[in-house]
């Protein structure tokens, strides 16, 4: 897909991951050729989905990698979108791949390659690298309405420096004790205050001083512009780090609070935009005729907080500043509607690709 080729190559030089040449051999050999039968339907290069089953291996390797977060590989974009059978929504006679084949895959990837290689590339969340932890007692109970407590954990420390940074998730009590599934909390819409410009990928939560990853959103890993706050203020943060709503619960132990992390979170300078002319030449056409600009570039819509698109400039940093997660988080928007985002049709799609090429 057209759209999807020019932001990447805009972001690659960004988000070049390190070599693993034994990761690289167990996908050539034991996991391309598994993709290329099941997913190459719509996966193929220049598709409508990401070409991560292309028959040219480098590029599949490198695109399929960039669904598969390790080692938490079971909670990953790429198993999330077996288990949905996205394809359905596209061509009801596809079969795809079993969540179980998924997996059983990934771990493959992983034990036999990836796993080598991890050390060197990850970093390491530990206990003394999170935020203080809170009281989750006396949460609201889901109910009707969604009842939520508004939780704000100050991670300004992880930075070596004199930012204020704090991180904001709504939380609620779920299921009490007693009900079919023993008590569990919720959390939703995680997001993030800082008043310098930073880069922020994986939050996770911890819930006690021995366990590691209770719970964990798979963030987008996002670019934040930083804006000054006042913190006595209630404010609304954006963006929204991820659109999943973990469900935390209690099975033997007795959790009641919680501190949060990042994989990685550093200051980084929100981009300036370096490529103004194919933005205005092609990218911007495109969002005109879709009508993105409808509702992305008048000021007092949520539309412009999120995304502002008035000026070519905005449009160029906003393009240039999402990495390739976030890019498909674009793709979320548009194709799947999510967050009841205005949905193209498959036929609109196809426009948008033939208006790029
Ligand atoms: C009938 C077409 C079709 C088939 C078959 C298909 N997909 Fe997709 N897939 C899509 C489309 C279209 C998108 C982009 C829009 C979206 O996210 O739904 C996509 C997106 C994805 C994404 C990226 C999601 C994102 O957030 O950008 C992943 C990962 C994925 N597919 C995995 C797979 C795997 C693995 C298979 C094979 C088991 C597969 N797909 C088979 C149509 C298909
Ligand atoms: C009818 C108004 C409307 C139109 C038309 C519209 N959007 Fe949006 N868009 C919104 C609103 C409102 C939000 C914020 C949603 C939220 O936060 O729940 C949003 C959010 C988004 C986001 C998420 C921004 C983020 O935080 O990362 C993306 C991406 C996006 N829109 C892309 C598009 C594209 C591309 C088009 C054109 C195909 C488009 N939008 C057309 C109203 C619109």
């Amino acid at each position: 897909m057209k759209l999807i080729l020019i932001f990447l190559f805009l972001f690659s030089h960004l988000y070049a991951q390190e070599e693993c040449p034994q990761s690289k051999n167990i996908f050539k050999s034991k996991i391309h050729p598994r993709l290329v039968r099941s997913c190459s339907a719509c996966h193929k290069a220049d598709d409508f989905g990401p070409g991560h089953s292309q028959k040219n291996v480098d590029e599949a390797y490198r695109m399929a990698r960039e669904f598969v977060r390790f080692p938490d590989y079971e909670n990953s974009k790429m198993v999330k979108l077996v288990k949905d059978k996205h394809w359905l929504e596209y061509d009801d006679s596809e079969r795809g791949m079993s969540e179980e084949e998924i997996k059983q895959l990934l771990k493959v990837w992983y034990e036999e390659g990836e796993k080598s290689c991890l050390k060197s590339k990850t970093t390491v969340v530990t206990y003394k690298d999170q935020s203080e932890y809170q009281s989750l007692k006396n949460l609201p109970l889901r109910g009707n309405k969604v009842e939520v407590k508004l939780m704000r954990f100050d991670v300004s420390h992880l930075l070596d420096s004199k930012a204020a940074v704090f991180v904001e998730v709504e939380a609620q009590v779920f299921t009490e004790k007693g009900e079919n599934i023993p008590k569990s909390f919720r959390f939703l819409n995680p997001r993030i205050l800082s008043d310098k410009d930073l880069y922020v990928e994986g939050l996770h939560f911890f819930t006690d001083s021995t366990k590691l990853d209770e719970i964990s959103f798979a963030i987008e890993d996002r670019q934040i512009q930083g804006k000054s706050f006042d913190i006595t203020k209630k404010v609304t943060s954006f963006p929204l780090l991820s659109f999943q709503t973990p469900i935390l619960i209690e099975r033997n132990k007795k959790i009641d609070k919680l501190a949060v992390s990042f994989d990685k979170i550093e200051l980084k300078d929100y981009p300036e935009c370096t490529d103004l002319n194919s933005i205005k030449n092609k990218l911007k056409p495109a969002l005109v005729q879709m009508q993105c600009l409808n509702c992305h570039s008048q000021k007092s819509n949520l539309a412009y907080e999120r995304m502002p698109l008035l000026t070519d400039k905005q449009i160029c940093s906003e393009y240039e500043m999402r990495p390739k997660q976030s890019l498909d988080l674009f793709w979320d928007f548009v194709i799947q509607g999510k967050a009841g985002h205005t949905k193209l049709s498959f036929e609109k799609v196809k426009k948008l690709k033939e208006m790029l090429k």
